[in-house]
């Protein structure tokens, strides 16, 4: 018989709706404009996300497939955990290294996908649940704020991975790892993907490829922004740029005006007027060194157990398990 498989939707049309208002009025009214990056990914920009990830230039994928591909009985055999919780999933495609370890070491009972793309989401739970005989469970979400609702079942691992958590700021990357520790409970591990510091071509190019993908997925947040709001950006008068910041060690992405003009925002009864050159700031990617990955760990209340390379040092995943900070502040898990 086959497995439940159900949609659990914390974030819907009208609070997503809300939630776009604020942050583009917030943003495009700002000296310096930005935009969040959670926008980025309607279906068009997944499937440009998933381009991405196949492009000669990005590495990340690669090189985290091939650590999992490596060690997922590792990481299976030291959780023996029945849960996999993952947060971002995504097309969770990597991640079926980690289910095969966890079903082949015979422990899988659960999955549960966390994700703030509805279609995407959906489809990758419908997928998993075909492939392996558990129930699936996915939640709509964002991943900053509705982490607490993630369901306390069984005995979990929490993977996070793609180097998504060097999209936030560090406050941000803090808050959402202390969610983590406090919600998956005890006995609950943390599989935290980290993309290293490295060469900067090699950063600048896998941001900034040569057949203009990552330039089309960056313009795609202004399509989201003219659908969903009404707004008339020219994506073609803006230019996709990717900058390094030493001093902050990420990646900016940033599309920048080729000439002065106005947008209008109806939605929002907002003109946003841009000067030629000016830029608005849509992401930024964190790059660590291995000894920063574990103090922030630390900082949030987490224990780096083990961590693991690819053969060209380029990316990091780290296991982790919750430290008590204070006696009974991780109480006992109900029994699922
Ligand atoms: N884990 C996959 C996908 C990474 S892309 C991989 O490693 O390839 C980043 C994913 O995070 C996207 O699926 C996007 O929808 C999701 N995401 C981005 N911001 C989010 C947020 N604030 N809350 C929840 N999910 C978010
Ligand atoms: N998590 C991905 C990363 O930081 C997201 C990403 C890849 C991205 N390429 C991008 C975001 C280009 C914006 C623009 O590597």
């Amino acid at each position: 018989m086959q497995r439940q498989l159900s949609l659990d939707i914390l974030v819907d049309d009208e609070e997503r709706r809300r939630s776009l208002c604020d942050d583009v009025r917030a943003g495009l009214s700002s000296p310096k404009k930005y935009i969040p990056p959670a926008w980025f990914y309607d279906e068009a920009g997944s499937r440009l996300f998933d381009e991405i990830t196949r492009l000669p230039e990005y590495y990340p994928t690669r090189a985290e497939r091939a650590i999992l591909t490596r060690h997922a009985s590792d990481i299976a055999a030291a959780t023996r955990a029945d849960t996999l919780v993952e947060i971002g999933s995504g097309t969770s495609d990597k991640t079926r290294l980690l289910l095969d370890a966890m079903a082949a070491a015979g422990h899988l009972e659960r999955i549960i996908l966390f994700d703030i793309s509805r279609e995407v989401l959906a489809d990758a739970a419908e997928h998993l649940n075909l492939l392996y005989d558990v129930d699936v469970h996915a939640v709509v979400g964002d991943f900053r704020h509705h982490l607490g609702n993630v369901p306390a079942v069984g005995r979990q691992l929490w993977a996070f991975l793609g180097g998504t958590i060097g999209n936030l700021l560090p406050a941000g990357r803090r808050q959402l790892l202390e969610c983590c520790r406090r919600q998956m409970g005890r006995d609950g591990r943390l599989l935290l993907g980290t993309d290293l510091v490295k060469d900067v071509g090699r950063l600048l190019a896998a941001y900034d490829d040569a057949s203009g993908i990552t330039a089309a997925f960056d313009r795609n947040v202004l399509a989201v922004i003219n659908r969903e709001l009404h707004a008339s950006f020219d994506p073609e008068l803006f230019d996709h740029r990717a900058v390094w910041d030493a001093d902050e060690r990420w990646i900016e992405m940033r599309l920048r005006a080729r000439r002065p003009h106005t947008v209008v925002v109806e939605d929002l009864d907002l003109v946003v007027s841009f000067r030629a050159g000016e830029e608005i700031l849509t992401e930024i990617s964190a790059k660590f060194t291995p000894s920063q990955v574990a103090g922030e760990l630390v900082g949030a209340g987490l224990a780096p157990r083990a961590v693991w390379y690819d053969d060209d040092d380029d990316f990091q995943l780290t296991l982790a398990r919750p430290l008590p900070l204070v006696q009974g502040d991780l109480g006992p898990r109900p029994e699922s």
